[in-house]
């Protein structure tokens, strides 16, 4: 597939909008990222990385540079967007962020520089997205953790994040998103192990349904109070973490799937567990998997993890 359609220029033109438009898909990236910043730093708190050095990968406005800079973390935010690193730098309350233009697949940073790299939203805007997670690879140092985001290729996804937000959404410029760039989240896993991480926890993302229930979509608004949470289905989209191996060994043997908080939890959670064996293998699609697929829509098992 190639990336030529997807529209990645949307985000030069966007300006203050990253932070205060609600007639416009960004909005949803931004209600998106109050649950992942504040994910990713517990995570990290839990791993035990109290002040880390962080590298955002795909950086756009900031939303999670500058909510990781207000909690201690040393960032490096990067994209290829110059305005939206200005509007990210406009935003940086702590004026620390260090924003530089740089492309998430070939960043120029010597090996092992940072302890966490983080990359939501972006994977599916590259052409070759198995780059980044070897460019995350090669940045992080030992044990270093890599955070991520995007959407699963079914076609829940194609109807939901692609066909509903054009629909719903002011403001939304065809190919925002390409459903073929679109990935699974056994592809991830692979490029991860394959990489060298030595295992990847994942999880489910939606959006709250309460949070939906309110008479701005109708206007073609995206809900002030709009929240997503961890869900066990990752039908639609998806976050996880992969983690380095402490020497450097490719393909490693252990990964986790979410649907349990643990994976993303637990101090104890430092390696694979038994008990978090795949909750979602590749289901068939008849009446059995769709009582699956909603109860475990609708299930909120993650939601602090
Ligand atoms: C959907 S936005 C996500 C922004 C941010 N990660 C967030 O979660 O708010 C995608 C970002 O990826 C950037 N991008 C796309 N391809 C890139 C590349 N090859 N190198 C650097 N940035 C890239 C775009 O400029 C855009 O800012």
């Amino acid at each position: 597939m190639s990336s030529a359609r997807i529209n990645n220029s949307v985000y030069n033109t966007l300006g203050d909008r990253w932070y205060q438009a609600y007639d416009d898909p960004i909005a949803l990236l931004r209600a998106e990222s109050r649950l992942l910043g504040p994910w990713i730093l517990k995570t990290m708190r839990e791993k035990e990385l109290l002040s880390p050095h962080v590298i955002d990968l795909g950086c756009g406005g900031g939303f999670i540079s500058n909510f990781l800079a207000r909690n201690d973390c040393q960032v490096t935010g990067v994209d290829l967007s110059l305005e939206s690193l200005e509007v990210a730098r406009k935003y940086d309350e702590t004026s620390k962020v260090r924003y530089l233009q740089r492309d998430v697949c070939k960043t120029g940073f010597p090996d092992k520089s940072f302890d966490v790299a983080v990359s939501c939203d972006v994977l599916e805007h590259v052409e070759n997205p198995r780059l980044v997670v070897e460019e995350a690879r090669r940045l992080l140092k030992p044990g270093g953790l890599f955070f991520f985001h995007t959407f699963n290729r079914t076609l829940l996804s194609k109807l939901v994040t692609i066909k509903l937000v054009e629909v719903l959404v002011k403001n939304t410029p065809r190919y925002l998103h390409v459903h073929s760039m679109f990935i699974q989240p056994k592809e991830l896993e692979t490029w991860c192990l394959r990489a060298g991480f030595s295992s990847c926890v994942f999880f489910g993302v939606r959006p709250s349904l309460a949070s939906l229930l309110d008479p701005s979509v109708f206007r073609g608004v995206v809900p002030k109070n709009l929240a997503f949470k961890f869900c066990k289905s990752m039908l639609n989209s998806y976050a996880g973490f992969a983690v380095g191996n402490l020497e450097r060994k490719p393909l490693g043997a252990r990964r986790w799937f979410g649907g349990n908080c643990a994976a993303g939890s637990s101090k104890k959670s430092g390696g694979g567990d038994a008990s978090l064996a795949p909750p979602n293998p590749p289901l068939p699609i008849c009446p059995k998997w769709l009582t699956h697929y909603l109860r475990s829509f609708l299930q909120t098992p993650c939601s602090k993890a």
